[in-house]
């Protein structure tokens, strides 16, 4: 297991737009693999390779409750999206911090895994939410950029 440091809102690189992804060798196994460990140890249910410092267009989500269903993305395209959803969101690169965003409900997007097969996956509600997300991340968005209303923090929220 390997943890990577996890970029932080205001470091640069998190506005760049990242580079396809031509093979995958040994070095993306092991940032795949990083990045799942690095999701996981933050209890995230998404991350993308720039929130590591790296330029590649891949990022891994596992919305289940249990966090044993990891997906990989690599060079993904949503090629189909439906509805609309509006909730709340958060960022593993935007600690503490919470805002409303509008997002599609559903999206099918199309990608490829880290055997470099091409897979078409549907998803619906959060994860339709994450694969938009952390889609944008690769094209050096971030949410806060599209949210409505105040970015608030999370500390300041009472819970039930
Ligand atoms: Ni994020």
């Amino acid at each position: 297991m390997a943890l990577r440091e996890i970029r932080i809102e205001g470091d640069p690189i998190l506005k760049k737009v990242c580079k396809p992804v031509t093979e995958v060798n040994d070095r993306i196994r092991e940032l795949i693999d990083d990045m799942l460990d690095t999701m996981y140890e933050a209890n995230g249910v998404g991350l993308a390779a720039p929130q590591v410092g790296i330029l590649k267009r891949i990022f891994v989500i596992d919305v289940s409750e249990e966090g044993n269903e990891p997906h990989v993305f690599i060079n993904p395209k949503i090629i189909k999206t439906s509805g609309s959803q509006t909730g709340d969101e958060g960022c593993l690169s935007i600690p503490g911090k919470t805002a409303t965003v509008t997002r599609a409900l559903n999206v099918v997007v199309r990608a490829f895994d880290e055997n470099m097969e091409e897979f078409e996956l549907e998803g619906e509600g959060l994860m339709a939410r994450a694969i938009q997300h952390e889609n944008d991340h690769l094209n050096g968005r971030l949410y806060v950029e599209i949210a409505e209303g105040p970015v608030r923090d999370l500390t300041l929220e009472t819970k039930d």
